[in-house]
């Protein structure tokens, strides 16, 4: 067994725990394929494929990670849930994140048919129903639809922890900066990200939100489309999406401070046409979605300070939040937005039979979400307020376009980045893995 490492390298220790933090997210990858082995003996995979044990009480809430915000804390009536900084939200239950049921990414993932040309992936049954199918198979039917909508939008609730990053993160990363509209005809080239479609950059300083270059839409190209095949087999009709939960009534997320210039920014972002409750706002890169921040528009007094240091940082200020790193790096500064990143962020990339004509501007058509983003930078993405002569960056930059640590170099202090891979024929390949001979003890020793 590896010890996990408690030694302290030449970083501050705040920002040594945001790069392990950093680090730690891919691994959710890991835990899904080996949450299920509990101890080495049942282990059917004993050869160097397999994944860590797990040590006990993985399950429980690291007594000193912070509450989650979305559930009540203790003791609060009318019961109140809070953000890490301490502004109230309105509590949330799973059944306050019903999963999109529209097949909305029907162009996304095309296979190819018996004629030999890419078309649609085909949900019905064979009696030509989308159906909700067998709750056990995974992928069927309805169910399908709603695995692939949350891979591609669903942050999970982690906006809460991308922000906590980029606001206390030393100069880490900024979002804000990372989805500068001004650049969105370079981020394929520079950083390997994936433009929405039915987006476009927006230049012009006079439409700035709150001070940001955001993308806008492209018109109506940006409202997300059912194909007509896309039917209800209870209705005949077109899929409606989910139906508003009864145990979820519609209040808002949190009490806004300044109810007018909350609801004209609301007013003011792109919308595609999902439910931004769950969704948050297409913040024009496949991914990244945007969510209003709490801490910046909520009805406490350090929400209002935060909205006027805002105002003279940056709104006020010209361009010099983009320009000047400081500004980004003050801990100080809340942003108007959090980003929840979906799966999608790092595993969606373009169909290698359907590849775009500018990578810059693609279409849904052209994009896959399982083949894996071969282009995607570490660097960029979780360090772009950082620059050559940083060593996180020098680290981040030495793993190839495409790749990640995932096996945590914390744990085993190798910075062994992989390649995002592909989601294909798992169920085969860990059939196959499982012939591999065990791992000897005698043999491990030569
Ligand atoms: C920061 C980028 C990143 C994000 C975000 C991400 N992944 Fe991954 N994913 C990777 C990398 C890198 C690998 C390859 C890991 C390895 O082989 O060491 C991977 C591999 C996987 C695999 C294994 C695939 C196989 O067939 O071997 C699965 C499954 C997976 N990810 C699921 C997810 C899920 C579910 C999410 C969202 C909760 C997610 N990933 C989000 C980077 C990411």
């Amino acid at each position: 067994m590896r010890e996990p490492s408690r030694s302290r390298g030449p970083l501050p220790c705040r920002l040594d725990r945001a790069i392990l933090a950093l680090l730690a997210c891919p691994a959710l990858c890991l835990a899904m394929l080996g949450c299920t082995r509990a101890n080495a003996e049942d282990n059917p995979y004993p050869a160097a494929n397999h994944t860590p044990d797990l040590v006990k009480g993985w399950d429980q809430q690291d007594p000193g990670a912070p509450p989650d915000e979305a559930q009540a804390r203790e003791g609060t009536n009318p019961p109140t849930a809070y953000t890490l900084h301490g502004t109230p939200r309105t509590p949330r239950t799973k059944y306050c994140f019903p999963a999109e049921t529209r097949n909305v990414f029907s162009q996304v993932d095309m296979v190819v048919g018996k004629d030999g040309k890419l078309a649609p992936f085909n949900w019905a049954n064979i009696a030509g129903q989308i159906d909700d199918g067998d709750p056990k198979c995974f992928g069927c039917g309805r169910n399908g639809i709603r695995g692939q909508n949350t891979w591609i939008l669903w942050g999970e609730g982690n906006e809460a922890f991308w922000d906590w990053l980029q606001r206390d993160g030393y100069g880490l990363t900024d979002f804000m900066i990372l989805l500068d509209s001004r650049q969105r005809d370079h981020r394929f080239a520079t950083a390997g990200l994936i433009n929405q479609p039915g987006m476009k950059k927006q230049t012009n300083p006079d439409n700035r939100i709150l001070g940001l270059y955001l993308d806008v839409a492209d018109g109506d190209k940006i409202v997300l489309q059912q194909p007509p095949t896309d039917i209800d087999p209870k209705t005949g009709q077109l899929e409606q999406g989910p139906p508003p939960d009864p145990h979820h009534p519609p209040k808002p997320l949190f009490t806004p401070g300044n109810p007018k210039l909350y609801e004209s920014v609301l007013a003011a972002l792109p919308k595609d046409g999902l439910d931004y409750t769950v969704y948050g706002y297409p913040s024009g890169v496949m991914g990244l979605r945007l969510m209003p921040n709490p801490d910046f528009f909520g009805d406490t007094a350090a929400a209002k300070t935060a909205r006027n240091y805002w105002q003279r940082q940056v709104v006020s200020n010209g361009d010099a939040y983009y320009e000047d790193m400081k500004l980004a790096s003050d801990p100080n500064l809340v942003r108007p937005f959090r980003v929840a990143m979906s799966c999608g962020f790092c595993h969606i990339a373009y169909h290698p039979q359907n590849p775009p004509a500018d990578p810059e501007h693609p279409e849904y058509a052209n994009m896959s979400s399982t083949i894996g983003n071969q282009f995607w930078r570490a660097s960029k993405a979780f360090a772009n307020l950082t620059q050559e002569n940083n060593a996180l960056f020098q680290f981040l930059n030495s793993q190839q376009p495409g790749t990640i640590d995932t096996s945590l170099v914390s744990t085993d202090q190798i910075n062994n980045s992989n390649t995002i891979t592909n989601i294909w024929e798992v169920p085969a390949r860990l059939a196959r893995a499982s012939l591999n001979p065990p791992e000897q003890p005698e043999l491990r020793r030569v």
